[in-house]
């Protein structure tokens, strides 16, 4: 049976990344006493719930996604009571708490592998990973040419031995082979545990990795993908081999949890969920982790990782809608999480940069189904160039690239210097924080009403009042008048409107509801957005007038 209410179906979800949201003890790193003491701001801001990343027992290796203990807090963020506080807290204000799941790898320090490299080849204690004899005569090579998505190989070689283990990210994390029982166990008991502790829902990471092709085969990886002569368009389509990813065999672990998720949410009469990170190739492949009974919600990357195209932001609202109807499951839309670079920053940085992140933001906020918001995009935070010295992404040690820090640097709440009320006066936040952020403060926006921060508010309350609930998505095409770049489509009464192009767009006839910035009376600028009431008695796509 589905979930009575489905609060999750339309909820603004607002990803908090533990280690640098809020900071009580001044440790230099966040921490969930920290982060309850922030619920307020969450409410005034106006999101309907929390995503954390991990905060169980870890090494850290890989800031929290390297689980040493599924079932308990990590004592640098605080404890089990600290949680019942947050989870008692935000139900209080009314928002619900999602929690991160990592099935696909423990940590390295997790009692299992612990076990397994102490055991010989072929133990039990061993089958619960992926071990397995190297190629060569000495066994020199790694079983297969897979690729750590960190850089380097996929396999890491058990010193003195032949057998290698399967990493599909740090050496420090070693995947599990789900095709053994015990596995799934552990995880049913780790989803009751916190079930029973009352989060509302789940962050399933790496949820397209547990199962890897059983042959454990090559990848069939062209060095240079040779295009050839085919046309552009064919040869974006082609998809990569991928014996790792996205195996049949991960549905039914889905539909599992799925049937324990809902029958405890019916036995308590509450509403719990699950929400995949399914990095998938196509709309369809990530619609079938959300078939009506495997997951409720998968994480939709495409806007993301779209172009600043008006063409380009069409084909992804018309090619999620399209994967997500047959499957009658509700969209997801996220612009920034913490492990890609933050949208202003992809978007071309500076003032054009936030113009763009802005109005981005506008248009994805009036579609229907979820948003995933990171924190600090509020604030409209660039990336950030993080010295070499204070670099700590797996990745960079492993391929001596730039990583994902940039995007990890922590929140700035007040003041004029760092560590700008994240933790204590005189404490030293884990990554630093840029010199001149005194500016995009919490409490430096909050006080400005043109600021990024106050947008944000506004938009997420415009949201409730005109987008929830509102018609099916149409999408206009644009008159001749407004040149190509721009997108627009409507739902019912709501008219949106986002120009990519390069010269301002006369604005239809409507009345304003929210802008993602100043522009002329009855135009719209290029980077911008408007949320307009259409008049009354005008329906279909093609009565927006100018
Ligand atoms: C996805 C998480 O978002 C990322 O931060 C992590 O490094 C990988 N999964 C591995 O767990």
């Amino acid at each position: 049976m589905s979930a009575p209410q489905g609060w999750w179906r339309e909820a603004v979800v607002y990803e908090v990344y533990v280690r640098s949201f809020a900071d009580s003890d001044g440790d230099g790193v966040g921490d969930l006493p920290g982060i309850t003491s922030r619920l307020p701001y969450l409410r005034d801001l106006g999101v309907d719930a929390l995503w954390i990343t991990p905060f169980y027992p870890s090494p850290q290796h890989d800031h929290g996604y390297d689980v040493a203990d599924y079932c308990a807090v990590d004592p640098r963020f605080g404890s089990l009571e600290d949680l019942d506080t947050l989870l008692d807290t935000a139900h209080g204000l009314g928002l619900r708490v999602i929690v991160d799941l990592v099935p696909n790898h423990t940590s390295s320090e997790h009692p299992w592998f612990v076990e397994a490299l102490a055991a010989p080849p072929g133990s039990p204690a061993r089958s619960r990973y992926l071990f397995r004899t190297g190629r060569g005569a000495g066994a020199e090579e790694p079983p297969n040419n897979w690729e750590s998505v960190f850089g380097g190989p996929a396999w890491t070689r058990v010193e003195g031995t032949d057998q290698w283990y399967l990493h599909l990210f740090d050496s420090t994390q070693p995947d599990l082979d789900w095709r053994n029982p015990e596995v799934a166990q552990m995880f049913e008991g780790v989803l009751q545990f916190w079930l029973d502790r009352g989060v509302d829902g789940f962050r399933v990471d790496v949820a397209h990795g547990l199962f890897k092709e059983e042959s454990l085969r090559d990848q069939d990886r062209p060095e240079e993908p040779d295009a050839g002569d085919a046309p552009r368009e064919i040869v974006e389509r082609t998809l990569a081999d991928e014996p790792m990813w996205d195996q049949p065999e991960v549905h039914e672990v889905y539909r599992s949890w799925r049937r324990l998720v809902d029958d405890y949410s019916d036995e308590h009469g509450t509403d719990r969920m699950v929400v995949a990170e399914a990095w998938t190739q196509t709309p369809e492949s990530m619609a079938r982790f959300v078939r009506p009974d495997e997951l409720h919600q998968s994480f939709n990357f495409s806007w993301l990782l779209a172009d600043w195209s008006a063409p380009a932001f069409a084909e992804v609202v018309r090619g999620t809608l399209a994967a997500m109807a047959p499957v009658d499951a509700s969209p997801t839309w996220v612009l920034s999480n913490h492990d890609v670079v933050r949208h202003p920053t992809r978007y071309g940085g500076g003032a054009r940069g936030l113009a763009r992140a802005r109005a981005a933001t506008l248009v994805m906020l009036a579609l229907p189904g979820s948003c995933y918001l990171y924190q600090g995009e509020e604030l409209g935070l660039e990336e950030v160039d993080v010295a070499p010295e204070h670099r700590q992404d797996p990745s960079w040690f492993r391929t001596g690239e730039v990583g994902r820090d940039g995007c990890r640097v922590p929140m700035p709440w007040s003041g004029q210097e760092p560590p700008y009320g994240f933790g204590p006066p005189g404490s030293t936040p884990w990554i630093p924080q840029p010199a001149d952020w005194g500016g995009l403060t919490v409490e430096a926006q909050r006080a400005d009403p043109g600021s990024t921060w106050s947008f944000y508010q506004r938009a997420l309350a415009a949201r409730h009042r005109h987008a929830r609930g509102a018609g099916p998505v149409e999408l206009i095409a644009a008159p001749a008048e407004w040149g190509a770049d721009v997108l627009a489509f409507r739902r019912g009464s709501l008219g949106v409107v986002l120009n990519c192009g390069e010269v301002p767009v006369p604005l239809p006839t409507g009345r304003l509801l929210v802008a993602s910035g100043d522009s002329d009376p009855g135009v719209l600028a290029p980077d911008h957005a408007v949320w307009l009431e259409l008049p009354q008695g005008s329906s279909g796509p093609s009565s927006i007038s100018l």
